[in-house]
């Protein structure tokens, strides 16, 4: 069953996506973060045939559940991305560019420790104020006690949100359909507590611009150095900058061609890749630093840090070394 036309994979795509281009026409633009089963969504998606609505998760086998779920409803107005909700509005959604915001029973995180890992944040809030239009709608719904304070807290300290209701959130919603995870909470005993906000007129300042993406990183550089003797001499390091922090955690070499590998995570909010960096001889002496293609990376400042310290690092191990040309950010004699 192809199912491609539906699953989409946040770091495949432009950043932003051109959402008109995907869905082959301009609509008001719905988003669900954290759809599970896609009940909810695929409801939302035959319900709302003259909107575009876009359905986000994290785990592959609800992605695939949901794309074959629209796919057998032939619903064009639909479509899953693969990823976290706060990288997909942060790169893949221009600011006030959406509509309504769903998200239904959000992972309650219930232990105090792990509090810090719910999705409701004030950063979280301010992100998506951003992206939602004045007078979009955010409907959260959760069936947690805790969680649902916990979202009362945050939404009523931001001023970018507003309750459409005379309450902040109400116990019943007969308008919406019942998603597998809520009614395991009636089962249980739980209330649902749904909160049906909107987004004020009040401007949020961007500080989430859409990352940058630049030109494929390399550096070329002389060094009298073997890539055995570069692989031997090899210690995992880390490095950070203001927006980014890597790390260097491992070096293979290849059994073919000789050239290096070396394993790196990047860090840099909204993402998190883990990337091959390569070293490869081009000319007796030279060597070129690069980004390795598998696993489509992305070339963001994150990555240009870790291919200029690891050039840097090459070039400290002999001093008959040096850059010779460079396109990211490390001088030419460093
Ligand atoms: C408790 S389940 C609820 C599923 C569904 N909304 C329902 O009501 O049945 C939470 C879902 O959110 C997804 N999720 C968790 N964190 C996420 C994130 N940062 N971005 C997108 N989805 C996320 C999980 O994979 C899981 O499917």
């Amino acid at each position: 069953m192809d199912t491609s036309l539906w699953l989409l994979h946040s770091l495949r795509l432009d950043w932003p996506v051109d959402w008109t281009a995907v869905f082959g026409r301009s609509a008001p633009l719905l988003l669900e973060i954290g759809f599970g089963g896609a009940d909810f969504l695929v409801d939302l998606t035959v319900s709302r045939p003259e909107a575009n609505v876009i359905g986000v998760e994290l785990s592959l086998p609800s992605l695939k559940k949901g794309a074959k779920k629209l796919q057998a409803g032939d619903l064009r107005n639909g479509r899953v991305v693969q990823g976290a909700g706060q990288l997909v509005l942060w790169a893949l959604c221009l600011p006030d560019s959406l509509d309504e915001v769903y998200i239904n029973f959000p992972d309650p995180w219930p232990k105090e420790r792990h509090h810090g890992r719910r999705l409701i944040s004030d950063t979280f809030l301010h992100l998506l104020a951003t992206r939602l239009k004045a007078g979009g709608r955010l409907d959260i719904a959760t069936d947690h006690a805790d969680y649902a304070a916990w979202i009362v807290r945050h939404l009523e300290r931001s001023p970018y949100f507003v309750s459409r209701l005379p309450t902040t959130y109400v116990n019943e919603d007969p308008e919406r359909i019942t998603t597998k995870y809520e009614q395991k909470g009636f089962d249980e005993g739980r209330a649902g507590h749904y909160f049906k906000w909107r987004r004020t007129e009040t401007p949020a300042p961007n500080l989430f611009p859409i990352p940058k993406e630049l030109p494929m990183p390399h550096v070329v550089l002389q060094s009298p150095l073997s890539l055995e003797e570069i692989s031997r001499r090899f210690t995992p390091q880390s490095d950070r900058s203001e927006n980014a922090r890597i790390e260097l955690l491992e070096m293979f070499q290849s059994t073919r061609d000789g050239k290096l590998l070396v394993e790196a995570y990047v860090r840099e909010e909204p993402l998190a890749q883990r990337v091959g960096l390569t070293i490869r001889r081009r000319e007796p002496g030279d060597m070129v630093v690069g980004l390795h293609e598998v696993g489509f990376p992305r070339p963001t400042p994150g990555i240009q840090l870790a291919i200029a310290h690891l050039a840097r690092w090459v070039v400290g191990l002999d001093p008959a070394s040096a850059i010779v040309r460079s396109n990211v950010g490390v001088e030419i004699g460093d």
